[in-house]
């Protein structure tokens, strides 16, 4: 072990800049146990190697009733996993119950769907961009990243256009706030509830052809409870919503950091979908994937871990592993290398082609509509969510040429 003190891998200095924490968890003390806002404790897991090794094992369980009594009291974990309208889904579930779980949504996100989504996301990128070209202050996330996503995935549930402001502005409190402020994601939450639950009695008196449509009828059939249909349509809100939002942020500001890619890419747009590909694997959007709790005993890097006991992996940290990444600090979209930002094995990202598309349709708005961009203030002050599991921007603003 080095002399130094291990890192806190969370607070004001480790968001400004996780890097260095990870590194040094990285090499003195790979799988780590950390203390928690609210009480909890975790271990973390910082290698490429260790990290794929969690996400692919069964024994990893999702299931938040399987984690230790610790964990349980203390609120951890995703917005909330003790309401079951709003947890009985796929992310929270193993073995037959993921499974059936995952297939109800998986027509939703085929190849062929997302390319029909396409025109839609061109749509709405064209319009955000016609504004971000006329307001004072443009701002690349409030202005880009965050209303696109939220257009989309409103589009694939079924959000009825006239609610969709309201649904974007809850959405952003429970994306924004650290997670000891109980108070406002605890409303926001009542709010999703209430509201998921009235699009469920919409469709059950009229049936529609959207995915929450799909999600009722598969209730009718009895193939998923009311619970499973809310609290899917709940976790695809989030899990679609602030994970795109960060990507596209994060993406966005690799490029201001290395303006002679931006550059590269205005000149050849086939290098747009590696250019995505680097920024998941440098800035993944989501730090740590979702909790995981060994079913039975077991070792992990040389560290005994108990049944139960809560296990954060980090993708963050796996994205720049020297053991795994030469130069790994780099952004070279070049490299062509594989990651694990949509995560690996049965829980592996349902949403990834989607998430890749919208990605690419802003990055080619930005190239084609914003000549000279670069960034409105200095790097260092830019700030990062405060989130155990989230690594994305609160703000990117900009300037540009104007023609
Ligand atoms: C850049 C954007 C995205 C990133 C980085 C991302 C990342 C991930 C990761 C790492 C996981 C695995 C979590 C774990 O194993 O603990 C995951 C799962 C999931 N993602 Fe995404 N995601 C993105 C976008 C989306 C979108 C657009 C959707 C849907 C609209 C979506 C829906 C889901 C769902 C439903 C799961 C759970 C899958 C399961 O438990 O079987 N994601 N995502």
């Amino acid at each position: 072990m080095s002399a130094s003190p291990p890192p806190l891998p969370h607070g004001p200095a480790f968001e400004a800049d996780p890097h260095p924490a990870y590194r040094w968890l990285r090499e003195h003390s790979p799988v780590h146990r950390i203390d928690l806002p609210g009480g909890a404790w975790a271990w973390l897991v910082t290698r490429h190697e260790d990290v794929r090794a969690v996400l692919a094992d069964p024994d990893m369980l999702k299931d938040p009733a399987r984690g230790n009594e610790v964990w349980r009291r203390s609120g951890m974990g995703l917005p909330f996993d003790h309401r079951p309208s709003l947890v009985r889904s796929m992310v929270n579930a193993d073995g037959a119950d993921h499974a059936r779980l995952r297939g109800v949504t998986a027509g939703a996100f085929t190849p062929r769907r997302v390319r029909t989504l396409v025109e839609s996301a061109e749509r709405v990128t064209a319009d955000l961009l016609d504004r971000i070209t006329a307001v004072p202050d443009p701002d690349l996330v409030r202005d880009l990243a965050y209303p696109l996503p939220i257009a989309i995935i409103c589009d694939i549930l079924g959000v009825p256009p006239e609610d969709r402001a309201e649904f974007h502005r809850r959405a952003a409190v429970i994306d924004a706030s650290a997670p000891e402020e109980i108070a406002a994601i605890g409303a926001t939450t009542d709010w999703f509830d209430d509201y998921l639950g009235h699009l469920v009695d919409v469709r059950l008196a009229t049936p529609s052809d959207d995915l929450l449509g799909d999600l009722v009828e598969a209730h009718r059939e009895g193939r998923l409870t009311r619970d499973e249909v809310t609290s899917t349509a709940f976790l695809l809100l989030v899990a679609g919503h602030e994970t795109t939002v960060a990507l596209i942020g994060n993406l966005l500001l690799s490029l201001l950091r290395n303006p002679e890619h931006l550059e590269r890419l205005r000149r050849d747009r086939d290098l747009v979908a590696p250019a995505v590909e680097e920024a998941l694997r440098l800035e993944s959007p989501l730090q740590n994937a979702t909790w995981r709790f060994p079913r039975t005993a077991t070792a992990l890097g040389g560290v005994g871990l108990a049944a139960g006991e809560p296990v954060l992996v980090s993708l963050l940290s796996a994205g720049r592993d020297p053991e795994r990444y030469d130069d790994p600090d780099v952004f070279d979209p070049g490299r062509g290398a594989s990651h694990l930002a949509f995560g690996h094995g049965a829980h592996y990202c349902v949403g990834a082609r989607l998430a890749r598309m919208e990605a690419r349709v802003a990055v080619e708005a930005v190239l084609d509509r914003l000549p000279g961009l670069r960034l409105a203030v200095p790097g260092e002050e830019l700030r990062w969510w405060p989130s155990v599991i989230m690594h994305g921007l609160f703000a990117l603003p900009v300037r540009f040429d104007t023609p």
